[in-house]
């Protein structure tokens, strides 16, 4: 593959307040990780799927990819086609095959996501960095991150406009000012980059003692000075962060299943 997903799910999850790490919780009988890497696999491309996960989670994500990967396989490949013409063409869409990697999580997500690109196969020349937080994204917009890097050549985030008005404030609640909206965008993942880019924006960062100063790798990209747009995002690639961020995602699974 060209492409390397790097899907960071090493947080504990701290806002969300489970025992267990946000990516493992379950939403409608599925870890959240299951359902964040179901959209990767349903993307149209082989991809290198990169998990990083807590140390003491290193089997059970290896357990979630296996079923995942389970899940998407071919129904039937042991099958040999019928010997018509047409059949023996590569006309039946088998799914592109996966490579997925188990690598163990760091202290923050930019070490998280500098330990993913540790792992990363030589023929991989476009990295997209997601959160296993925003199970619901669909696979359509990892796959439109993945065309606009390779047509620009440029990092490329999703993101979508703010709806609400939002006012600059003082420290004691006082409004200092309207903001201008239409500069505004709330940014979403998957981030996507050529992979040098991405590279020595992380090693850049990292010499500099300024890896923890991003919160997300755009700002790290642009940081190095290298050129990053923004294209439309999706209204479910939103992060499960809280209690109700949680129940909003179960709302919407019900809503789509009843
Ligand atoms: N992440 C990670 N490694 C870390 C911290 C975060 O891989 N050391 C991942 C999380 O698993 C998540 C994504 O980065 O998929 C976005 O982070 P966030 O939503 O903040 O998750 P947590 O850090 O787990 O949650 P909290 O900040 O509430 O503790
Ligand atoms: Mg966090």
């Amino acid at each position: 593959p060209s492409v390397a997903v790097i899907v960071v799910a090493a947080g504990s999850g701290s806002r969300l307040g489970h025992v267990e790490p946000k990516a493992f919780v379950l939403l409608q009988m599925r870890p959240l990780l299951d359902r964040a890497l179901d959209s990767i696999f349903a993307m149209r491309e082989a991809v290198q799927v990169i998990v990083v996960a807590p140390i003491d989670r290193l089997m059970d994500a290896r357990r979630i990819a296996a079923s995942v990967s389970a899940r998407h396989e071919a129904p039937d490949t042991t099958t040999p086609p019928p010997p018509s013409p047409a059949a023996t063409s590569t006309s039946i869409a088998a799914p592109p095959s996966r490579t997925v990697t188990i690598i163990e999580g760091g202290r923050t997500r930019q070490d998280s996501v500098d330990r993913g690109m540790s792992a990363l196969m030589p023929s991989i020349d476009i990295v997209l960095v997601h959160d296993a937080a925003r199970a619901l994204t669909p696979a359509v917009l990892c796959d439109e991150v993945v065309a606009a890097v390779r047509s620009t050549g440029h990092g490329i985030i999703p993101g979508l406009p703010l709806v609400d008005t939002i006012k600059r404030i003082a420290h004691s609640g006082a409004i200092l000012g309207t903001v201008d909206r239409s500069e505004l965008s709330a940014v979403q993942t998957p981030q996507g980059f050529p992979r040098s880019m991405l590279a020595d924006a992380h090693a850049r960062a990292a010499q500099n003692g300024r890896l923890e100063a991003h919160t997300d790798d755009a700002a790290l990209v642009a940081d190095a000075g290298l050129p990053v747009s923004v294209i439309a995002g999706h209204p479910l690639a939103f992060k499960i962060t809280t209690p109700e961020d949680l129940e909003r995602a179960e709302a919407i699974l019900h809503a789509a299943t009843a």
